[in-house]
């Protein structure tokens, strides 16, 4: 099975699956936190509206993991304190 990273950790994914749907069947929910509170947020709307997903992806911020497919290349941190 083909794997990307998040945080340091192997993620596997089939082929085809978004960032976000290999990272919760992982077991990981907490995808960033809010700025001010440092609140967990996750996938939420799940199509690309909310922001809630955002991630980190090859250091490029803002990223939505429900609308990102996953791919080897990928290393993938938690945000944390933005928006
Ligand atoms: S879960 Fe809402 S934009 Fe990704």
């Amino acid at each position: 099975m083909k794997h990307f990273k998040f945080d340091d950790e192997n993620i596997p994914f089939h082929d085809g699956e978004s960032v976000a749907a290999a990272l919760l069947r992982a077991g990981k929910w907490r995808f960033r936190e809010t700025r001010k509170t440092k609140e967990d947020r996750s996938l939420f709307c799940g199509i690309g509206h909310c922001f809630d997903c955002i991630v980190v992806v090859n250091g490029e911020i803002n990223q939505r993991a429900c609308l990102l497919e996953a791919d080897e290349k990928l290393s993938i941190r938690k945000q944390l304190g933005v928006n």
